[in-house]
């Protein structure tokens, strides 16, 4: 046995070495932290972190099934952010090697683990997206507080890129496809601004971070954005009603420092409209959208080389939407923004516009305006 490891390690190079070690890192499961963190434990069930994997959400499941790395290589590229813990993961990610999700592996199934978010290190910039630098030491957790109550099952460090959103951008800031262009961009805005991601998605809630003692609040880990938890979001998001003479105009302000969606799948909307003596007069609806493509359509995101239209409400804009209608004393100005998880062309194409998950038109303001 001793002989063929050092067979092995001989015949690896340095660098391929370094790799196979980081695939071997292990990390303790969600299910340990559950006993201490119940709170914690149970919103992060339920979010779009812990079901990442294509067992658990159908719309990555419809982009991967497509996909060419699928089709033609075998191989699971999605695995460094949908899971990033898998046990064969150079395999996943390696060169003319193979490596696809499998059900019967619980290190395929469970997505981004709570041990690995909180054994973020840094993070490497890259070209086609970055890369988290993963804390060698299996019980040493990141997180903020000054003064944790200790505890004896695990060390905890403070780190200040779990205060300033950097531990995010590992996985969030961008991916490119092999064109070299941004599928999805976030960006963090300015480095000292009031909010960043972590006040903004992780907000503090009633409640304790841990069974051990009273902290009167924690972190909330349920992950609010266009999947679940939008009403944590709305107070980023202004809607305005303005009358003019001859016309009105919708104003919408996005506080957020990205893209008011950021995902290209993604289709936002604004529904206006007027009753007036018992009728109403549905206004043009407005579209908001990122698509990308090739040959000015759009296509599948592995196929892009240009963003074919992008009239997406971006980070700290204003967008003002102008209608050319008088307005009466006693019209109802009925207003709605929603979105689409998946832009009903897209769906379409993945087949997914039957699933429950895609169909829902999901409402982000919905206000009625008395003209007086
Ligand atoms: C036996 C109980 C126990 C278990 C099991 C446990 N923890 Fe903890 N953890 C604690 C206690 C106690 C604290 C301190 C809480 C406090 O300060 O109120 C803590 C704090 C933390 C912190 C906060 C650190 C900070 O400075 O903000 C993180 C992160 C953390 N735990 C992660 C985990 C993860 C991940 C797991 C599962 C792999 C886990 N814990 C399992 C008891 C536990
Ligand atoms: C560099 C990290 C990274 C890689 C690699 C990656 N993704 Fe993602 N993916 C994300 C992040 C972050 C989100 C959530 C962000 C968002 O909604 O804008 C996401 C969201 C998605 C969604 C939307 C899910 C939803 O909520 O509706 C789909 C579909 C998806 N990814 C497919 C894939 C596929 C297929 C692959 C592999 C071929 C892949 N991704 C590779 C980071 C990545
Ligand atoms: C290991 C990679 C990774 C890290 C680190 C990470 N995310 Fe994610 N995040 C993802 C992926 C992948 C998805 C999409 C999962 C899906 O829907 O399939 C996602 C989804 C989300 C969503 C939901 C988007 C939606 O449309 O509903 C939010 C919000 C989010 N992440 C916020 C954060 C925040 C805040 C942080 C930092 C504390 C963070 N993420 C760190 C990979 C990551
Ligand atoms: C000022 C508050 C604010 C800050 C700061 C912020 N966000 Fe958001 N985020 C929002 C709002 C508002 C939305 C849109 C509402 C929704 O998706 O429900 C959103 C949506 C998202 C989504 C879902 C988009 C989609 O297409 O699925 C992700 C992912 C996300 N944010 C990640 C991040 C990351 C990562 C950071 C840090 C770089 C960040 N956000 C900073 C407020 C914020
Ligand atoms: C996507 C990354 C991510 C995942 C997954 C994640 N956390 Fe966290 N967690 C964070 C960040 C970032 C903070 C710091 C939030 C803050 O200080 O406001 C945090 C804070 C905490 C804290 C301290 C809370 C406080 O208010 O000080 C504990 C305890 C914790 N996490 C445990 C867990 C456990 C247990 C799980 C899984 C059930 C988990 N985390 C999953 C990113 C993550």
């Amino acid at each position: 046995m001793k002989i063929k490891i050092l067979l092995l390690l001989l015949s690896i190079q340095v660098s391929s070495l370094i790799a196979q070690v980081e695939s071997t890192l292990s990390f303790e499961p969600n299910i340990t932290c559950k006993k201490c963190h119940p709170e914690i434990y149970a919103e992060y069930e339920k979010s779009v972190h812990r079901n990442s994997t294509v067992f658990k959400d159908p719309i990555h499941k419809a982009v991967w099934d497509k996909h060419p790395s699928n089709i033609k290589k075998e191989q699971y590229k999605c695995a460094k952010c949908h899971t990033p813990t898998a046990d064969n993961i150079s395999d996943m990610l390696g060169e003319g090697t193979k490596g696809v999700p499998d059900a019967a592996n619980e290190t395929h199934t469970e997505g981004i683990l709570c041990a690995y978010c909180h054994r973020v290190e840094s993070v490497e910039i890259g070209v086609m997206s970055n890369t988290n630098k993963i804390h060698p030491e299996k019980k040493d957790y990141y997180g903020t507080r000054e003064k944790p109550l200790r505890s004896k099952k695990h060390y905890q460090k403070y780190s200040e890129n779990f205060k300033n959103g950097q531990v995010c951008m590992g996985c969030h800031s961008h991916k490119k496809n092999k064109e070299k262009l941004d599928v999805c961009v976030t960006d963090m805005g300015e480095e000292n601004a009031d909010d960043n991601c972590i006040t903004c998605h992780m907000p503090q809630v009633k409640g304790d971070v841990s069974t051990k003692g009273e902290t009167g609040t924690y972190a909330f880990h349920g992950f609010p954005g266009a999947n679940l938890h939008k009403e944590k979001l709305l107070q980023y998001i202004d809607m305005k009603f303005l009358q003019e003479e001859k016309s009105f105009k919708v104003s919408i302000y996005n506080q957020s420092p990205h893209d008011l969606m950021l995902h290209p799948m993604r289709h936002t909307e604004l529904r206006v409209s007027v009753e007036r003596n018992a009728e109403i007069e549905e206004m043009q609806a407005k579209v908001f959208k990122r698509v990308i493509g090739k040959d000015a359509k759009g296509t599948p995101p592995w196929l892009a080389n240009e963003v074919v239209e992008d009239t997406m409400i971006k980070g700290k804009e204003t967008r003002e939407v102008v209608y050319a209608k008088e307005l009466q004393r006693g019209d109802k100005v009925h207003v709605v923004l929603g979105y689409y998880l998946v832009k009903p062309e897209v769906a379409k194409k993945f087949a997914v516009e039957e699933s429950e998950h895609t169909k829902k038109f999901h409402i982000l303001k919905d206000e009625i305006y008395i003209v007086k």
